[in-house]
């Protein structure tokens, strides 16, 4: 059982939609049972809300639901608990860096260093129009498939 934790800023834009992309990844890939899936978020303004509604219409429109996932944050058992901690920003990862024990700092990246765009970081489209929405979508496909890929090989 690999356990992978997606973590943004709200935890109702961009780790929500990682995490029902990555979700719909493994069923389609008949690997779901080896995997258990969340995400949180570093800060407690969205705790119980479901994602942005922009993010569900564009994550429906690719085939994704994301309806049922709801906003937490992130506490310090999930460092413990999880392998894969997976930061969509510098800003989010600096603040898991700050509150992770030393031991377990290896878990925490940037979870675009599995993908195959030349940007590293996955933008904040929450003040933004659809287009962002929409890019999300494109960077955290690529780097799920990639996430995917890399725990099959290792
Ligand atoms: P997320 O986006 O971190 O991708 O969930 C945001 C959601 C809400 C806010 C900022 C970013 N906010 O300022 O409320």
């Amino acid at each position: 059982m690999t356990k992978v934790l997606f973590v943004c800023l709200g935890n109702i834009c961009r780790s929500p939609t990682a995490h029902g992309v990555f979700e719909h990844i493994v069923k389609a890939e008949n690997v779901a049972e080896q995997f258990e899936i969340d995400s949180a978020g570093t800060a407690a303004w969205h705790i119980g809300k479901e994602p942005d509604s922009r993010s569900q219409k564009a994550a429906r429109q690719r085939g994704y639901e994301l309806k049922h996932l709801r906003a937490r944050q992130v506490q310090s058992d999930d460092f413990e608990y999880y392998d894969y901690i997976l930061a969509m920003d510098g800003s989010n990862l600096s603040d898991l860096r700050s509150r992770c024990p030393d031991h377990f700092q290896h878990k925490l990246s940037l979870f675009l260093t599995f993908g195959e765009h030349n940007e590293k970081e996955v933008p904040d489209p929450y003040y933004g129009g659809a287009d962002g929405f929409n890019h999300v979508l494109d960077l955290v496909e690529s780097a799920s498939r990639g996430l995917l890929n890399y725990i099959q090989e290792h």
